[in-house]
């Protein structure tokens, strides 16, 4: 294989990648500012410039500088067999000092109360490569703050004008809204009158903007980044598994951003999947358990409700349990277990799959695919109609369950139902009201709807961000996320409600703490201000353990064993290490 050295370390590459590719992979440090592996490459803003050395082939193969020594842009130059790059000589050094400065000339003080500040390229680049003093004694320019659309915010003074953001609405959405207006140092980022920055994608170019001139609206003076954990999850949305940072601080989420992966969204999401877990937080929660008394639904603990449940379903005829596209499938195959468990010939189906018109497909050219905005709004569909399918037995879609459940149908013996929600919105049909009637309901969902008016007893669930699970996605991958946020009230994961209604089934006491489960503990990480006054549903029977139960299911059925074999699992949390201990003030 060819190899390249870069700044005295030797690194392997394969044709066709260019220099800074391979430092990047290889975690040798060059700094960079315009260069996007996602995007076209312009080499505009010249901090990656670094002596270039190859073998000359007119001279016997011997290493010599490229270009009669100039500087090179790395980002821009393809990697050859026996090249020696430096980018920490003398030569490199100097310029990038040289471009700190320039970039710095105009660039206001303004840390303290940017949303960039704590990870920032600026303000990392200015410690590790800038001069530490200004010689600038002019006026700086100064540059306007402007509402680009409806989700991004500009101040323009912070813009260092490396343009990806530009690139980008004309590479990917292929929208082209932004654009350099003026010249010099009068040079603006601004969009074309008329034309707001609002296409599917647009909150990308706050990723993108190297500085905090491009910024979120609706994270703006949210928190300090320093503040943030960055739990990896998935899409829990749409069909498209996009690859998620879920970013949290004593236990609120405050934004997501992409994650890289290559095999599914690249570098991008959505602005729909970026703000898709407003409804977590939402006051509509439901955070109790409920059950019916006297044709009154009542707050009540654990124990009572799985107790009425349990009743319910011993004393009706068949069971139907409706089995949400929105759950983890981990959490599918424990209901239906559950299900199987109360009656052998209990009816299991997938709740409602939400559609919204047709994918959209973007070029990606970098990618070598294109993006995909999914128009299935459920992330599992495909995983737990493939936990179903292996379970087998009485198995029907959402049409044939609320046929099931009226009467003249073959299963018109149908007395208990168990039904799961999780959508991030009412979700319910009249058709399902209407067959639900007469019998014993149980619900299992995040959010208070009209459903619960047809419940006997409601059970709080959280939503995938409070536990950990596998979805499968609209191309067939199957990828496990973690747990980022702690359940919200007494709200429990499907999985552990499943759990604990085969506990109280067997006769355990859920008012009784099992031995060594009786505390939850919740990793802040270091320097962190901890969730001491998170509200912690102790769990008191088996704690639900994605990892366990995909070994169990693999166990239980062959159609099940990709669960040990083809789910991809997330990365480890970054760990932020703060210059000096943060203290609770
Ligand atoms: S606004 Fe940000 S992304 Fe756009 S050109 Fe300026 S620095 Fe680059
Ligand atoms: S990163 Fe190479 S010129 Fe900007």
């Amino acid at each position: 294989m060819p190899t390249i050295t870069i700044n005295g370390v030797a690194c392997e590459f394969k044709k066709g990648e260019r220099i800074l590719d391979i430092a990047n992979r290889c975690g040798i440090e060059i700094p960079q500012y315009c260069y996007h592996p996602g995007l076209s490459v312009p080499a505009q803003c010249r901090i990656c410039l670094a002596e270039v050395h190859a073998p000359n082939p007119r001279n016997d193969n011997k290493v010599e500088p490229m270009m009669g020594g100039k500087l090179l842009p790395t980002c821009a130059t393809e990697a050859s067999d026996g090249m020696v790059v430096f980018a920490n000589n003398p030569k490199s050094v100097a310029n990038q000092k040289a471009v700190m400065e320039y970039l710095l000339i105009n660039h206001p003080l303004d840390c303290p109360v940017c949303d960039q500040a704590g990870e920032c390229s600026l303000q990392d680049y200015s410690y590790k490569y800038g001069r530490g003093t200004s010689r600038f004694e002019e006026t700086k320019v100064k540059q306007p703050k402007k509402d680009l659309g409806p989700n991004i915010y500009i101040y323009s003074d912070r813009c260092i004008m490396c343009t990806r953001c530009v690139r980008f609405t004309r590479e990917i959405p292929g929208t082209g809204e932004i654009m350099i207006d003026g010249r010099g140092n009068r040079s603006e980022i601004d969009v074309f009158p008329g034309v707001p920055l609002d296409n599917d994608l647009s909150a990308n170019v706050v990723d993108l903007c190297p500085v905090g001139a491009l910024l979120d609206k609706d994270f703006l003076f949210s928190q300090r980044v320093w503040f943030l954990k960055s739990t990896p999850t998935i899409d829990g949305l749409t069909s498209s598994g996009d690859n998620l940072w879920a970013d949290h601080n004593q236990n609120r989420i405050h934004r997501f951003r992409p994650r890289e992966n290559m095999d599914v969204n690249t570098w991008w999401i959505t602005d729909e999947v970026r703000y898709s877990w407003k409804h977590v937080q939402s006051d509509d929660r439901i955070q109790s358990p409920m059950r019916r008394e006297h044709g009154v639904l009542i707050d009540t603990d654990w124990q009572r409700a799985l107790d009425q449940m349990l009743e319910g379903v011993r004393d009706a005829g068949t069971l139907a349990v409706l089995i949400s596209p929105m759950l983890a499938c981990e959490e599918a195959y424990a209901l239906a277990k559950l299900a199987r468990t109360l009656d052998a010939n209990a009816l299991l189906a997938m709740g409602p799959v939400p559609v919204d018109g047709s994918d959209k497909h973007f070029d990606n050219p970098a990618a070598g695919r294109p993006f995909i905005a999914r128009a299935e709004k459920a992330p599992n569909a495909r995983g737990v109609q493939r936990v179903l399918n292996a379970i087998g037995g009485e198995i029907t879609d959402f049409d044939g369950f609320c046929r099931a459940l009226g009467h003249g149908s073959g299963h018109s013996n149908v007395g208990a139902v168990v039904i799961t929600g999780n959508y991030p919105s009412t979700w319910a049909t009249s058709a399902l009201h209407h067959a639900l009637g007469g019998k014993h309901v149980t619900l299992i969902d995040t959010l208070e709807s009209d459903l619960v008016n047809d419940a006997d007893v409601v059970l709080p669930s959280c939503t995938w961000l409070e536990k950990a699970g596998t979805f499968e996605n609209a191309e067939g991958t199957l990828q496990a996320f973690d747990r980022a946020l702690v359940p919200l009230g007494q709200s429990k994961s499907e999985g552990q409600i499943a759990l604990d209604a085969l506990a109280v089934l067997a006769g355990d006491d859920l008012d009784r703490p099992r031995a060594g489960y009786a505390a939850m503990i919740v990793d802040e990480g270091p320097g962190q201000v901890p969730a001491a006054t998170a509200s912690v549903a102790t769990p008191l029977t088996e704690p639900f353990d994605a990892a366990d139960v995909r070994e169990e299911m693999a166990a239980e059925s062959s159609a099940l064993q990709v669960f040990m074999t083809d789910v991809a699992t997330p990365p480890a949390k970054p760990k932020k290490q703060p210059d000096a201990p943060i203290v609770e003030l």
